[in-house]
C-alpha cells in the first residue's frame, strides 16, 4: 500500500514530460490518476506506463483553455470517484515568436491562456470537491521566469507563470481554513518537448545537463505525501549546471 492509496490525483499535460513523470509517481504512491491533455496518444501511453507499474489511471483528454471541457472533466471526476484530493495544475506552453518584436495579440492570447486561464479553470473546478472533504493539495507548475521575468521564456509566459505564483499563494491564504493546501513549483530548464519551441535549437548535450522530467515528477510526488498539517508554499528546482548561472560567469570573465 502506498501513501497515497485511495487518493485520487488529477494530473494536467499528463501526456509528455513534467506530467507524465508526475503521473507516474503518484500512480506509484497508490493514486489512481485521471490523465488530461489535447491528444489522446501521449496520455494513452502514460496510462500504458502506469499499468506496467502496477497502478491505476484513465484518459480523459480535453482543451483546458476552454473552460466547459474542464468543468466537464471535473463533473465526470466528482461523479465517478465524489472526490479529487490532489490537483497537478501542470499544462502549458510556448510560442516560438516569443519576443515583444514578433509577438501577436493571438499569440499573447495563446501563452496567458494556455498557461494562466486554464490553471484558473482547474483549480475552481476541483476547490469546490476539495472543500466537502476538508482536504487537498493543489499542485501548479509555474517557472523561474514566474519569479524573475525572463526574455529567453518570453513576455507573454514570464507574466503568465508570475500570475499561476499568485493564484498558488492566494489560495492557501483562503482556503487554509478549509485543509487545502497549494504549492507552486518553479522549475528552470527541464529536457521536456516544451524546449522544442526555443528559438535557439537546444542540443542533446545540454538536455542531458538539465534537470529531467523524473526529477520534477518526484518532488510533485514528495509534496502530495506531505502530511496535512504542513504545506510547502512555494519551491524552485534548477539543474546544478544552471546555462544562466555559467553564461554570466563567463561574462564577469571576459
Ligand atoms: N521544461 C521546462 O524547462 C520548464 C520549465 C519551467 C516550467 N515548465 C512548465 O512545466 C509544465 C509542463 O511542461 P513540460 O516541460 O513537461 O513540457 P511538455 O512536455 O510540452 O508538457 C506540456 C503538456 O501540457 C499539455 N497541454 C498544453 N496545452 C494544453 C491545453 N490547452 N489543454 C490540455 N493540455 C495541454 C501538452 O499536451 P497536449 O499538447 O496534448 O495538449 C503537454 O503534454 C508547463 O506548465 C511548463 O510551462 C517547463
Amino acid at each position: 500500500m502506498g501513501s497515497l492509496t485511495g487518493k485520487v490525483a488529477w494530473v494536467t499535460g499528463a501526456g509528455s514530460g513534467i506530467g507524465q513523470a508526475a503521473a507516474v509517481a503518484l500512480a506509484k504512491e497508490g493514486a489512481t490518476i485521471v490523465l488530461t491533455g489535447r491528444r489522446s496518444a501521449p496520455l494513452k501511453e502514460t496510462a500504458a506506463m502506469i499499468k506496467k507499474a502496477g497502478g491505476a489511471s484513465e484518459v480523459k483528454p480535453g482543451d483546458l483553455m476552454k473552460a466547459a471541457a474542464v468543468t466537464k472533466i471535473a463533473k465526470e471526476i466528482e461523479k465517478k470517484y465524489g472526490r479529487c484530493d490532489i490537483l497537478v495544475n501542470n499544462a502549458g506552453l510556448n510560442i516560438l515568436n516569443r519576443q515583444w518584436a514578433k509577438l501577436t495579440p493571438a499569440d499573447a492570447e495563446l501563452v496567458i491562456d494556455g498557461n494562466l486561464a486554464s490553471a484558473f479553470y482547474c483549480t475552481t473546478a476541483v476547490l469546490p470537491m476539495m472543500r466537502k472533504h476538508k482536504d487537498g493539495v493543489l499542485i501548479h507548475t509555474s517557472s523561474v521566469a514566474g519569479k524573475v521575468p525572463s526574455l529567453l521564456s518570453g513576455p507573454a509566459y514570464s507574466a503568465a507563470k508570475h500570475g499561476v505564483v499568485a493564484m498558488s499563494h492566494t489560495i492557501n491564504m483562503e482556503e487554509c481554513v478549509n485543509g487545502i493546501r497549494s504549492c507552486v513549483v518553479c522549475p528552470g530548464e527541464v529536457a521536456t518537448p516544451i524546449l522544442d519551441k526555443r528559438p535557439v535549437p537546444i542540443t542533446p548535450a545540454e538536455r542531458k545537463r538539465m534537470a529531467q522530467s523524473e526529477d520534477v515528477g518526484d518532488l510533485i510526488r514528495y509534496v502530495a505525501c506531505l502530511p496535512p498539517h504542513i504545506v510547502i508554499n512555494e519551491v524552485m528546482i534548477n539543474p546544478t549546471w544552471n546555462r544562466g548561472y555559467v553564461a554570466s560567469l563567463q561574462r564577469g570573465k571576459s
